[in-house]
């Protein structure tokens, strides 16, 4: 990939979570055409290796490390094997993340926690061990943590997905406010409907197609319309933003429904 020299991230050393399917995988390869080495997180190994494999075929590099974003003793080791193969970790993209369509009134207790924990509390503890590292490394850096429209707006069936989500958005501008003047800047993309495993059942569905009809772009976004948003967050060119989320979404959020 042709990078124009603002958005250009060689030399520095990316983790990216949730890295074995939809976003994650585009987003390391992004990093990693851009220049960066990028180290590569999720549990499912095998998948993992593949991007591994894309991504050094392609003339970058990368490392897979196995983890569950919800466990702190595999994050810290992720970070201690990412460090030892590339050097700090200086850009961290907090990606990983899971749905739900199950009603409020339906919702257990375990799948509340669940969703909360991976969307959000696995956001917050990611970021404030990057956030250590780059500081007691002395390395400037950028955190993009991975939100959504629906932290903003609600749909039926979502509510533990857009309470983390909104959560993320708030804890991106607080994160924002205490690590900028440090020189780590943490922002977030909030993406519209873009299909992927997360959603194919249902964006493909007769209701998917209802809602298709509602982006004034006329049509589901596709993985690589996040390209930019993620370069400029996390290159020099996005060096005088932080705590803001960038909303790529084919318009959805400005249209009233129905227009
Ligand atoms: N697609 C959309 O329309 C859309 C819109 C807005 C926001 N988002 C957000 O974008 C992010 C990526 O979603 P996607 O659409 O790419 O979905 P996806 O294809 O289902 O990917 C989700 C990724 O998260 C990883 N993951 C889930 N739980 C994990 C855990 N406990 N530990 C480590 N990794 C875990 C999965 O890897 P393993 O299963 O291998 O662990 C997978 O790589 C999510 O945060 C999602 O909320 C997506």
């Amino acid at each position: 990939m042709m990078t124009p020299r603002l958005f250009d991230l060689t030399g520095r050393v990316a983790m990216v979570t949730g890295a074995s399917s939809g976003l994650g995988v585009r987003f390391a390869e992004v990093l990693a055409g851009a220049g960066a080495t990028v180290a590569l997180v999720a549990r499912r190994t095998d998948r993992l290796a593949a991007v591994k494999a894309r991504i050094e075929k392609a003339g970058g590099r990368a490392l897979a490390i196995p983890a569950d974003v919800v466990d702190r003793g595999a994050m810290r080791k992720a970070f201690d094997e990412a460090q030892a193969a590339f050097g700090c970790v200086s850009i961290l993209v907090n990606n990983a993340g899971i749905a739900h369509s199950t009603r409020a009134v339906e919702l257990t207790e375990e799948e509340w926690q669940r969703v909360v924990a991976i969307n959000l509390d696995a956001v917050f503890f990611w970021s404030q061990e990057a956030a250590r590292r780059m500081l007691a490394a002395g390395e400037h850096g950028a955190i993009i943590n991975i939100a959504s429209v629906l932290g903003f707006g609600v749909a039926k069936g979502t509510a533990a997905y857009a309470v983390a989500k909104a959560g993320v958005i708030q804890l991106t501008r607080a994160l924002g406010l205490e690590l900028a003047f440090k020189g780590v800047r943490v922002n977030a993309i909030a993406p519209g409907w873009i299909v992927t495993d997360i959603n194919r059942d249902y964006l493909t569905s007769e209701a998917g197609a209802a809602l298709k009809r509602e982006i004034p772009v006329g049509r589901f976004g596709e993985e690589r319309d996040l390209d930019g948003a993620l370069l400029l967050l996390a290159s020099d060119a996005g060096r005088f933003m932080a705590g803001t989320t960038i909303v790529v979404d084919g318009g959805q959020m400005v249209a009233l429904r129905g227009s």
